[in-house]
């Protein structure tokens, strides 16, 4: 089946409704994206696919994200293509509405904000862009809900009140976004799964991003440094080693052309750093690496999930 693209709430409200029922459809996902899409998003949408019987995706360059109005116009948008790789996943439904559909009034007066876990690391960097980050995860969450009073016996077992189940679909690559919006759906009683994708990896393990496309030939190169050091903490973890942030941290900066912010590992649910012992001693337990720099122009940021 082609994809539907709709671009009002009012359209994907009633066309969501429409194909969830004539399926008899008993859960519905929702894969949110500012669009130009790559082989990440292809990830989150086919996994969405496998879970779901009816998936939607929004495209929206949410413009309270951003700090610089530079970076806005920046960002690349491009909707035919993004259709077409949605398609091929099997999606149903995109949802691209304009800045006045979702901001009809306007900046809005009221805002999510991301407190204490939205003030570091990312945030430090970009004040203020969480908190538009979760404003808009926040709406495109209600615009994305199944309608209630499907056909009785629709709804599968993650849905015992007999509404179809709901989830969501987040990239493990932007690891705050994906534990502030944990956050935000736990804390305030969000009735929707908050599901995270693994990062996707090109062949020479440096991570996806819509950004790559800025990197000149040698500063892709270098930007290898920031896997390959994830990496390192990686094997020490699985071998049950010390870390040796330190000797990682050597590596990013033996490259001239990686202007390193933060590299660290914390606590994967509080973003809190590690105490000290526990990168020193054997490794034992569950965290995150997480690690941003500027290499050129482009503020690339990785993470690894550390488990053993
Ligand atoms: O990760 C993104 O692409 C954006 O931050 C999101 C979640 C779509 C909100 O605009």
């Amino acid at each position: 089946m082609s994809i539907q693209l709709v671009t009002t709430v009012a359209g994907l409200h009633a066309e969501s409704a429409r194909l969830l029922s004539a399926r008899r459809g008993a859960s519905q996902g929702l894969v949110p994206t500012m669009g130009a899409l790559h082989e990440g998003h292809a990830e989150l949408a086919r996994t969405a696919v496998e879970h779901n019987d009816l998936v939607v995706a929004s495209i929206f360059v949410n413009p309270l994200q951003f700090g610089d109005a530079v970076d806005l116009d920046r960002y690349p948008r491009t909707l035919e293509a993004d259709l077409a790789l949605l398609e091929e996943q099997g999606v149903d439904l995109a949802f691209a509405p304009s800045v006045e559909e979702v901001y009809p009034g306007g900046e809005p007066l009221v805002r999510i904000t991301s407190g204490r876990l939205g003030e570091k690391w990312e945030g430090a960097s970009r004040p203020g862009h969480f908190d538009g980050a979760l404003t808009v995860v926040a709406k495109l969450l209600h615009y994305g809900m199944p309608a209630a009073g499907l056909p009785a016996g629709s709804a599968d077992a993650a849905s015992p009140g007999g509404l179809p189940a709901y989830r969501a679909y987040f990239g493990q690559k932007d690891a705050q976004q994906l534990a502030l919006v944990r956050r935000m759906a736990a804390d305030l009683n969000f009735p929707v799964e908050i599901v995270g994708v693994p990062t996707v990896r090109s062949a020479d393990g440096l991570a996806l991003s819509s950004r790559n496309r800025f990197l000149s030939p040698d500063e892709r190169e270098a930007a290898l440094v920031l896997s390959r050091a994830l990496r390192l903490l990686e094997e020490r973890a699985n071998a049950h080693e010390p870390l040796d942030l330190e000797s990682a941290l050597a590596l990013v900066e033996s490259q001239p052309l990686v202007e390193l912010d933060y590299f660290d590992v914390v606590d994967p649910g509080t973003l809190e750093p590690l105490a000290e012992n526990c990168r020193e001693t054997p490794f034992r337990g569950d965290a995150l690496a997480l690690i941003a720099a500027k290499v050129g122009p482009v503020r690339l940021i990785d993470n690894m999930p550390l488990s053993s």
